[in-house]
């Protein structure tokens, strides 16, 4: 049996790495999929593979009149919402992020995608599921949970999606509201934001990426769609006891 058969899903990101995985391994287990970026090539691209079960829309997570047409889209053409992963996000623009040479409009510009945007499809993903129930997952990292010395920003917004993830499950359930909210943290995945992390931090990002490898208990870096089953797990109702919870999907780099 499909795990999320009936269930319309927006999955922001859809077209690269973490979250095309996502998106087709949520059209594998039944669910109608909206799939939002800004890329609009690459994501047309990965609904087109998909087929009728996915759309794309073009939408930019810091704009909150984007997010409302989004979720307008969505209710319109399928009548509701169950699913909402936060998924976007950005490493940096390449300027410096250790803390003595970082600059605020650094930290501002990650804030603006991995923050602002994660906080602006929780409260669209309340306004469209609050009636109903649902979903939602935001995609943090492990590191929004160990230190980050030469990512401090990229760190800073991870470790805020980790934290306001907690806050959105329990204002839910307050409210009485039937919306789960958890966090998942991926270690570095192959993608091409994993191969920019690798550029970051190692001089030689081919050794960088051995080095890393063996930092990992099971042996090797993550592959996309390893994370897009811990996130179909979470969405899924398998999961509905699982709420403000942060799940390491890493190979158990954290327990070193
Ligand atoms: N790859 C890793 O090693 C890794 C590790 C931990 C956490 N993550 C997190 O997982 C998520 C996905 O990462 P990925 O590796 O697939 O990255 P990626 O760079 O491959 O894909 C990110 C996607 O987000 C889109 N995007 C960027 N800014 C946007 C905006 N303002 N509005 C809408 N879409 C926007 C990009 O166009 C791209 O398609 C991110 O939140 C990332 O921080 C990734």
């Amino acid at each position: 049996m499909a795990r999320l058969v009936d269930k319309v899903a927006i999955v922001t990101g859809g077209g690269s790495g973490i979250g095309t995985a996502t998106v087709r391994k949520f059209a594998v287990e039944g669910a109608t999929v909206v799939a939002t970026d800004i890329a609009s090539d690459a994501g047309s691209a990965v609904v087109v593979e998909i087929g009728a079960n996915a759309v794309f829309l073009r939408h930019d997570v810091t704009d909150e009149s984007q997010w409302e047409t989004v979720m307008k889209e969505a209710v319109d053409r399928f009548g509701k919402v169950d699913i909402v992963v936060n998924n976007a996000g950005i490493i940096g623009t390449g300027a410096p992020q250790d803390p003595e040479n970082l600059s605020l409009d650094e930290m501002h510009a990650i804030g603006k995608v991995n923050v602002d945007g994660v906080l602006l499809g929780c409260k669209h993903a309340i306004m469209a599921m609050k009636d109903r129930g649902g979903a939602i997952v935001n995609l943090s990292s492990i590191a929004g949970i160990y230190a980050t010395p030469g990512l401090v920003p990229y760190g800073a917004s991870k470790g805020a999606v980790r934290q306001l993830t907690k806050s959105v499950a329990a204002y839910c359930g307050q409210r009485g509201y039937g919306i789960r909210c958890n966090s998942v943290h991926p270690g570095i995945v192959e993608t091409p934001m994993g191969e920019t992390v690798l550029n970051l931090l190692f001089d030689d990002p081919e050794q960088g990426r051995e080095e890393r490898r063996k930092q990992v208990p099971v042996g090797r870096l993550g592959r996309p769609e390893d994370i897009a089953n811990a996130v179909c797990y979470l969405a899924s109702d398998e999961a509905s006891f699982v709420n403000g919870a942060e799940l390491v999907v890493d190979g158990g780099q954290l327990i070193l």
